[in-house]
């Protein structure tokens, strides 16, 4: 069996240094924000090149926490897109606001930011792109109509630790950038964990008081808060694995490459485009072919397993049936669900495995051929 993700052949090599960490920390006499989530945040700040980071129990309370801390409440717009993971719009959701989608690009799956200035309304408070799979979304033309429209922009940077988009990193370009770690992402915990960075102080500290019930010092509230700390054990993992982000980008970026070397030309198969001036942190290697269903099945059926990222776009499901949206809608967004297929793809997934991959996808379509 190829599995599509799993982590035991990263941990087992760490193993006994993982260990140490978490036994330190558990001997330190403190579990709860202190040292190792200061470190973390500052280091992790360092990484995306901005002032401070504020670390948060999940990607999902970290973009929550930041759409508060940018003043988005109930009845206010959030324009962001359908084609994403449903955290995103449960994000949204926990603030009162409403999402308004644009449709994505064919070829990288993300925001198509041609759209974004039509859907802006006396109620957009906020625009969220989703660097999607780990390819930054193209955040200049972006940030001219956030600009014009005075509006704040949050990176959802859930899929793309370590990404650059002309140069700047992930997380760095907006007014905030929000992190997911959880395990199965580029820098991953040991459990749940998030984090939101941003260069603006005022930001910084409203961030700091919204995940700590609203409080500055203790037993007293500021404003209404949340609680969404990130535990010292997570932070102090993560602090570990930091130094080898750029070598798990760069990992992922060889499985691209050979899938992608491998696979050019094969049946009808449209293969990941990365635009030149960005860098794509493989969080998924998605594949596009009209036959993606009985693709899926042969490779099932040969041990190897794959996922759909995403089988039902996030305004066709029934929990979202509220918003309104009717098939069609979204006709690029929805056209990727019927033929997206994302491919095993993990740090030191090996070349063996690779090989195997490739030469069960040409079967399939040598069989369909003859
Ligand atoms: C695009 C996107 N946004 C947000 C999230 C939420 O992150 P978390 O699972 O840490 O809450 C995820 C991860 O699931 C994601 O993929």
């Amino acid at each position: 069996m190829i599995r599509y993700w799993q982590y035991l052949h990263e941990y087992e090599p760490l193993r006994k240094e993982i260990l140490a960490v978490v036994d330190r920390v558990f001997s330190s006499g403190n579990l709860i924000l202190g040292s190792e989530v200061a470190a973390f945040e500052k280091n992790f700040a360092g990484l995306c090149g901005v002032a401070c980071g504020v670390g948060v129990n999940s990607g999902t309370d970290a973009l929550f926490l930041s759409l508060r801390a940018l003043g988005v409440s109930s009845g206010d717009e959030v324009i962001t897109v359908a084609n994403t993971a449903v955290p995103t719009i449960a994000a949204i959701r926990a603030t009162g606001a409403l999402p308004v989608f644009v449709d994505v690009e064919p070829d990288t799956f993300l925001m198509n930011v041609s759209q974004v200035d039509a859907a802006v309304t006396e109620k957009t408070r906020c625009i969220i792109p989703v660097h999607l799979f780990g390819q930054p979304v193209d955040m200049d033309p972006l940030c001219e109509i956030a600009n014009r429209n005075s509006l704040p922009v949050l990176e959802d940077c859930a899929q793309a630790t370590g990404a650059r988009y002309r140069g700047k990193a992930a997380g760095s370009i907006g007014d905030i950038g929000a992190f997911s770690f959880y395990p199965t992402k580029v820098l991953g915990a040991y459990g749940d964990a998030g984090m939101a960075v941003t260069s603006r102080p005022e930001l910084h500290a409203h961030l700091r008081r919204l995940r700590f019930y609203g409080m500055e010092g203790a037993y007293y509230a500021e404003e209404e808060g949340y609680n969404s700390r990130l535990d010292e054990v997570q932070a102090a993992i993560l602090n570990f694995l930091l130094p080898r982000v750029k070598e798990y980008g760069l990992l992922r970026q060889a499985v691209a490459a050979d899938y992608s070397a491998a696979l050019a030309g094969v049946g009808d198969l449209e293969l990941p485009l990365v635009r030149p001036d960005r860098t794509h942190q493989f969080y998924a290697y998605t594949i596009k072919t009209a036959q993606r269903d009985g693709l899926r099945q042969y490779l099932q059926d040969h041990g190897i397993e794959t996922r759909i990222n995403y089988p039902v776009p996030v305004h066709l499901m029934r929990g979202y049936n509220f918003l309104g949206y009717k098939p069609g809608a979204l006709p690029v967004t929805e056209m990727l669900a019927e033929r997206i297929l994302s491919l095993p793809l993990y740090p030191g997934l090996s070349e063996d495995s690779i090989a195997c991959v490739v030469m069960t996808i040409k079967n399939f379509f040598a069989a369909r051929k003859s």
